[in-house]
């Protein structure tokens, strides 16, 4: 095993570490914090369970009398009640009672609704995430958001339940798909421009490396991508306010999911695009200037990423978004770069969106 990086999120008697590092997935010692149960359960998909769950059954074997698993069918178009409701049916069939700790090991689908059925079952079980995607382990296995998907909106019904631990074995992104790679990096470069400056330049210095799976690089983009997300959450962990930075291109990019078809479009690639319009909307309201707009736009591009939105036409993007979370009164929100490394959240005249989509769309 070689070296790791513990990075902590600040929540008080809902505080955790995130290990990141790899050969973690493999090795007892790193689970050994966790509380005594009778039982475990590991959720995974149909992708991940023979690339990785034997792994994860020999490293908490010892730990848990049985391990069960549910084997979930892959991909966001799955993210509903019906497959949510294949882990119920798994806790119960096997009798799993309320210190049975849920092991979520996939991306971000297998981890957000494995996390919202621990926050529901028995009303609340213990759970870890063991994210296997770059997206997930920069993003959506940090923080405690949980959800399932509806047809009307994305990620509409969920909870806020956090893990008990999070554990990125770096060594998981080897298998990856090329362009579930580029989507993760989306979320990696999210963290430029709503927070640090710094971080955009060496992402921008480094893209080629990453892209390679370098795994210094890797390392320390999960870990300055993982110490952002714990800063932020750590301050607003049920989004009063300032967490809604986090969500910058996706009242775009949830559109762009949703109008397409949940799937279509892999949850990255709408946001990387999001961006894109979020930026040039940005740049129209005056906040920064076109050079920005533009040096994001080819980093989103050099990743792999779509830079133009689908012709969904301006009328169906502004219905979908008007079903957006941070939506208030029939209002959209967008997450606006205030400056290079800051960001708001404001609504905009309907103008002026349809300005940036027909500038982006098509
Ligand atoms: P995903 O979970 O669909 O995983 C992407 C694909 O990679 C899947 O086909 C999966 O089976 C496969 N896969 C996973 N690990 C692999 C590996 N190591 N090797 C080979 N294949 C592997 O998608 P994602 O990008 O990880 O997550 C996207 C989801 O995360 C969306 O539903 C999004 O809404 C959600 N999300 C949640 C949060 C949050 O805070 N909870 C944040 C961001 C995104
Ligand atoms: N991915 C946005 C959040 O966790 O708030």
């Amino acid at each position: 095993m070689s070296p790791r990086a513990d990075v902590s999120i600040d929540l008080g008697d809902r505080s955790y570490s995130i290990q990141i590092g790899s050969g973690l997935l493999g090795s007892p010692d790193i689970f050994a914090g966790l509380p005594k149960a009778g039982a475990a359960l590991i959720v995974t998909n149909t992708t991940v369970k023979p690339l990785y769950a034997q792994r994860l059954r020999d490293a908490i074997g010892a730990r848990y009398a049985k391990v069960h698993e549910v084997v979930l069918p892959d991909g966001e178009a799955h993210k509903n009640w019906e497959t949510l409701n294949a882990i119920f049916d798994a806790l119960l069939a096997n009798a799993c009672d309320r210190k049975t700790v849920i092991f979520a090991l996939g991306g971000g689908v297998v981890g957000d609704m494995a996390g919202f059925a621990a926050a529901s079952y028995m009303r609340g079980v213990p759970f870890v995430q063991v994210p296997t995607t770059l997206l997930a382990q920069v993003d959506s296995s940090v923080g405690g958001k949980t959800a399932i998907n509806h047809p009307l909106g994305k990620n509409m019904i969920g909870a806020f339940y956090q893990p008990l631990q999070v554990v990125c074995d770096l060594d998981t992104l080897h298998t990856l798909p090329p362009r579930e790679f580029s989507a993760g990096l989306a979320e990696v470069i999210k963290y430029g421009p709503i927070a640090d400056m710094a971080f955009l330049d060496w992402i921008e210095a480094n893209v080629e490396a990453l892209m390679r799976r370098d795994t210094a690089a890797l390392a320390h983009a999960v870990r300055r991508s993982c110490e952002i997300k714990a800063h932020v959450v750590g301050q607003d962990e049920r989004e009063a306010g300032l967490r809604a930075i986090l969500n910058f291109g996706h009242t775009f990019g949830h559109a762009i999911e949703a109008g397409l078809g949940y799937g279509e479009w892999l949850h990255g690639e709408a946001v990387g695009c999001g961006m894109v319009m979020s930026i040039e909307l940005s740049q129209r309201l005056g906040t920064v200037d076109r050079a920005f707009a533009t040096r994001l736009t080819r980093l989103i591009e050099r990743a792999g990423l779509p830079v133009r939105g689908p012709a969904l036409g301006p009328d169906r993007y502004i219905e979908l978004m008007r079903v957006d979370k941070k939506a208030e009164a029939g209002e959209i929100k967008f997450v606006v770069i205030d400056a290079p490394g800051h960001a708001s959240v404001r609504g905009a005249p309907d103008a002026l969106v349809r300005d940036v989509l027909a500038a982006t769309c098509g």
